[in-house]
């Protein structure tokens, strides 16, 4: 039975729709409470049983590099003072797994960020965790993904039903449910217009994709938004092998938009128990000044 072992984290994309914040640092490091975004992501990825990540950096992206480092200047430091605990933290964070690094020279496109890691994937099925997309789940939403892969052994997808005026911005699956949250796809479009949507099923920043996706990216011209889409050649792989989607437990925040990242923000901050208190305090006083006659 093949096993998914590897894990793979496009954070190349420039982050326009978070300017200026993105000009010169990388998305993928804007903090949701004190953690930045990809060290969520990183998390999940181990918590799910995977140990072997590849991170598909780029321009501006030098930050991820040194975040997942040992930084022995600072470890001193925090020894020096006495901070056992946010000593250890430090040091945790040097370990977390064994992460690689790869460069994508220009943000050609998700497509072309993925392909980047042929060369780490080789010939096994592989996990796809877009670096701007947080799932907060009780079982880790790329776990779901792996459960359903070890029975179909074949392409998942992680999809959520979205509302008709939204799903030009998402990639849409034509596809039949076989069993209460999965789906058998025979099709999938990058960014429909609403009256050209074959369902409400889009996309969402997870995946689980066998290694003919390869091939596939070889050939691939730029699609929607003249960028080398993911979706266009998951579509190709689609009509050569059995390829499912799953309805995953859980909430996703896209932090790579401003409200998804507000929003992110403000619930990860009332889930902390070191903070829910006053923070939930803040809001209440907050809430009464805004429904307040003007
Ligand atoms: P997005 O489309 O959300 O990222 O891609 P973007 O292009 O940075 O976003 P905007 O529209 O400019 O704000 C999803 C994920 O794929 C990565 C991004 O870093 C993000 O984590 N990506 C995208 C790449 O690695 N390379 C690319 O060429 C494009």
């Amino acid at each position: 039975m093949k096993k998914v072992k590897k894990a793979v984290i496009p954070a190349a994309g420039l982050g326009v729709r978070f300017l200026p914040a993105t000009k010169a640092q990388p998305k993928e490091m804007l903090p949701i409470v004190d953690k930045p975004a990809i060290q969520y992501i990183v998390e999940e990825i181990i918590e799910s049983g995977i140990n072997e990540i590849l991170i598909i950096t780029g321009k501006s992206k030098r930050s991820i590099v040194d975040h997942f480092d040992k930084s022995l200047e600072l470890e001193v430091r925090l020894e020096e003072k006495g901070n056992a605990e946010l000593l250890e933290m430090v040091q945790e964070l040097g370990k977390l797994a064994d992460i690689y690094y790869t460069r994508q020279k220009e943000p050609l496109g998700l497509g072309h960020a993925v392909y980047c890691a042929r060369q780490f994937v080789r010939d096994e099925p592989f996990a796809v965790l877009l670096g701007d997309d947080i799932v907060q789940s009780d079982r880790p939403c790329l776990r779901q993904l792996m459960d359903l892969y070890d029975q179909v052994q074949s392409t998942v997808i992680a999809v959520m039903e979205v509302p008709q005026e939204e799903v030009s911005k998402y990639g849409i699956l034509d596809a039949v449910q076989e069993q209460p949250g999965i789906y058998r796809i025979s099709d999938l479009v990058e960014k429909p217009s609403q009256d050209n949507a074959p369902s409400r099923l889009a996309i969402m920043g997870r995946y689980i994709i066998e290694p003919g996706i390869f091939p596939v990216l070889a050939g691939a011209e730029p699609g929607a938004g003249g960028e080398i889409q993911l979706t266009d050649a998951l579509k190709v792989l689609c009509r050569e092998q059995a390829m499912y989607g799953l309805a995953f437990q859980g909430k996703r925040y896209d932090v790579g938009n401003k409200l998804g990242y507000l929003q992110a923000t403000v619930e990860f901050a009332l889930a902390r128990p070191d903070l829910s208190g006053a923070f939930r305090e803040y809001l209440r006083t907050l809430c009464a000044k805004i429904n307040e006659p003007v």
